[in-house]
């Protein structure tokens, strides 16, 4: 996983690199590095921590020269430290790489290399890399720039695993050679200068040009032209594409954290992900960009959803809006799982890759194994021209604006409401009545503004927060479509408070989970007013018959559970199947207020990146 970024041109690197970089830092923040070619050769700085740490040493000693390449780390092979900081040389100390993926062969190269007389640096399996390069430019017969590219596409095709890189030689100034194998790379089209980089978000401010390197491809850079090069080795052509919308700058504004940001943003990411698809006279909803018939959609008989973490947990929601409004049965997957097993998957599924990012190594490769399969797959993405979005028939984008803090907040309510609209249309092509589809549309126009009531709430939620903040161990029970909604706030409250927080369906309680409730073990018990509203306070009768706090999420103005909640996190009442995008506020909320009260790093969780580019 990383980022990484490069520049040729005639501008001064060392500043645009750095930019460029932070828009990166949500890949990984454990280290940062660069190397520039000076003139005389090649300087490189790297330090652990966060890119400011880099800014820092940059400052104390800038490094002149146009032409650089650059990395923001997520460690996987070796811990964060300077030495491990990427970019690495070769032997030669001339050659310099930045890294993004795994090399799963790395201690068998390593042992190779050892051998031959080869001493590293680092515990990285990045250097490895650069030493085959190295090797391989040493032994290549070809000149100029010819040579770094053969002994590039030489030193990858003894690798097994992903690759993203960036690789510059001191003896080819004005070159940067890039490759990609399973990590995406793009290349930002300037004048008189260009860039490579992981993503488009990282050079928004410099070009909406790009060119999407292919897999397997190799490009040479050169500040005025560069070149594709196809697996075989001959060039190949390529298409600049015109970035529109795709990308827009972010700042937190009056909050003092992005998530808070994020949190409060949601009336009007909601809003952006139904405006323009409501069909209020076929009560049901349009989604341009299914690339299906409606013919093809109606033989849809089975659907299963992929994704990971947060976006996994829509899926589940997604499940019961799909099965209540169209009724076809859904499953979800862990994509990592899905990827690897042998699961049976019958005739007529249509998958759904959901991700914010686009970018989720095991998603993609979970997608691209359902393809292989020869299934349909949509993408519900957030990043446009993500590669899952690129990759996926069709799909549904969520204009959701940036998300940069590393917990997902808008992007899991955004990701409900389009399998609102999915369950919509499904159930309009089958058996949904329009009076039902115009009710679910009704209530659809009306939530931006009950989440503006929901958010109105926080500073009671923080009071609930600090009042906890102290706790080792949490329990978040709720039932059916509030099942998923108790595993993400369990799972927003491990990512950014460090509290061991577990999410279960209410009724599993008395399954085992039950054995751990204490009067300092606090359960947050979702039991807003729906069919299992009884048995959800049976649940919390039987946790504080054992002595547990409970922290009940109600409707407004409850007075039942008012009586017998410790503490209450309220919400406005909706459409029952649209409930669970007003839940999971307050728990966003829960965690955000008491991972402040706790003094975390709340936007960058230790241990987490935003986007998980290696399996
Ligand atoms: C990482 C992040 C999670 C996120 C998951 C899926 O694990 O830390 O917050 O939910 O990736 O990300 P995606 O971009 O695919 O939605």
């Amino acid at each position: 996983m990383c980022g990484i970024v490069a520049y040729v041109g005639s501008r001064s690197a060392q500043p645009i690199l750095l930019d460029a970089l932070n828009r990166l830092e949500y890949r990984g923040y454990d280290s940062a590095g660069l190397a520039i070619l000076n003139g005389k050769g090649l300087e490189v700085r790297k330090k652990s921590g966060r890119i400011l740490e880099l800014a820092k040493a940059c400052e104390a000693h800038p490094v002149q020269g146009n032409l650089g390449i650059s990395h923001t780390r997520w460690a996987t092979h070796g811990a964060a430290t300077d030495q491990n900081a990427h970019p690495h040389l070769d032997s030669s100390g001339r050659l310099a790489l930045v890294h993004n993926g795994v090399i799963e062969n790395y201690l068998e190269l390593k042992s190779q290399l050892s051998k031959t007389g080869h001493r590293f640096a680092s515990e990285t399996d990045t250097e490895i890399l650069a030493h085959l390069i190295g090797e391989a430019f040493q032994a290549s017969k070809e000149k100029g720039e010819a040579r770094l590219i053969e002994a590039v596409r030489n030193a990858i095709a003894r690798i097994h695993g992903t690759l993203g890189i960036a690789v510059i030689h001191a003896d080819l100034p004005g070159l940067v050679v890039g490759a990609r194998r399973g990590s995406p790379l793009v290349i930002g089209v300037g004048q008189g200068e260009n860039f490579l980089a992981s993503d488009i978000q990282a050079l928004a401010p410099y070009t909406n040009r790009v060119v999407i390197l292919q897999d397997q491809e190799i490009v040479s850079l050169h500040a005025d032209r560069f070149d594709i090069i196809a697996p075989l080795g001959a060039k190949t052509n390529f298409k600049v594409e015109k970035i529109e919308n795709g990308v827009t700058h972010s700042d937190k504004g009056s909050h003092p954290h992005y998530m808070l940001k994020e949190i409060f943003e949601q009336p009007s990411s909601i809003l952006n992900a139904f405006r323009g698809r409501l069909d209020s006279d076929g009560a049901t909803a349009k989604l341009g960009g299914l690339n299906l018939t409606s013919e093809q959609l109606r033989k849809i008989e089975r659907i299963c959803v992929l994704g990971c973490g947060t976006a996994l947990h829509s899926g589940m929601v997604g499940k019961y809006l799909i099965e209540s409004l169209a009724k076809i049965p859904v499953e979800t997957q862990h994509a990592s799982e899905f990827r690897y097993g042998d699961s049976p998957v019958s005739a007529h599924t249509l998958f759904l890759a959901v991700s914010q990012s686009g970018e989720t190594a095991d998603t993609l490769g979970a997608l691209r194994e359902a393809k292989r399969r020869g299934y349909t797959c949509l993408g519900i993405c957030n990043n446009v021209a993500s590669t899952i979005a690129r990759e996926s028939d069709g799909g549904v984008y969520m204009h959701a604006g940036p998300e940069i803090g590393v917990a997902a907040t808008k992007s899991f309510t955004s990701q409900v409401t389009i399998f609102a609209l999915l369950g919509l249309l499904l159930g309009r092509l089958r058996s949904l009545s329009a009076s039902h589809g115009a009710e679910l549309l009704e209530a659809l126009t009306h939530l931006p503004h009950k989440i503006e009531e929901t958010l109105k709430h926080s500073d009671k939620v923080a009071q609930v927060a600090q009042k906890y903040a102290a706790t080792r161990s949490m329990l978040f029970l709720g039932r059916l479509a509030n099942f998923p909604i108790a595993l993400e706030g369990a799972l927003k409250m491990k990512e950014i408070t460090y509290i061991h927080a577990e999410g279960y369906p209410s009724a599993e309680l008395k399954h085992g989970v039950i054995a751990l409730i204490d009067k300092d073990t606090p359960t947050v018990l979702i039991a807003t007013q729906d069919g299992v509203y009884e048995k959800n306070l049976g649940s919390l009768q039987e946790i504080k018959a054992r002595g547990g706090p409970v922290i009940a999420l109600a409707h407004e103005g409850d007075k039942k559970i008012m009586g017998l909640a410790d503490a209450l996190l309220e919400v406005p009442q909706t459409h029952r199947l649209l409930q669970p995008i007003l839940n999971v506020i307050p728990l966003q909320l829960l965690s955000y207020h008491m991972a402040v009260a706790l003094g975390r790093d709340v936007d960058k969780p230790r241990n987490l990146a935003k986007s998980v580019t290696v399996e």
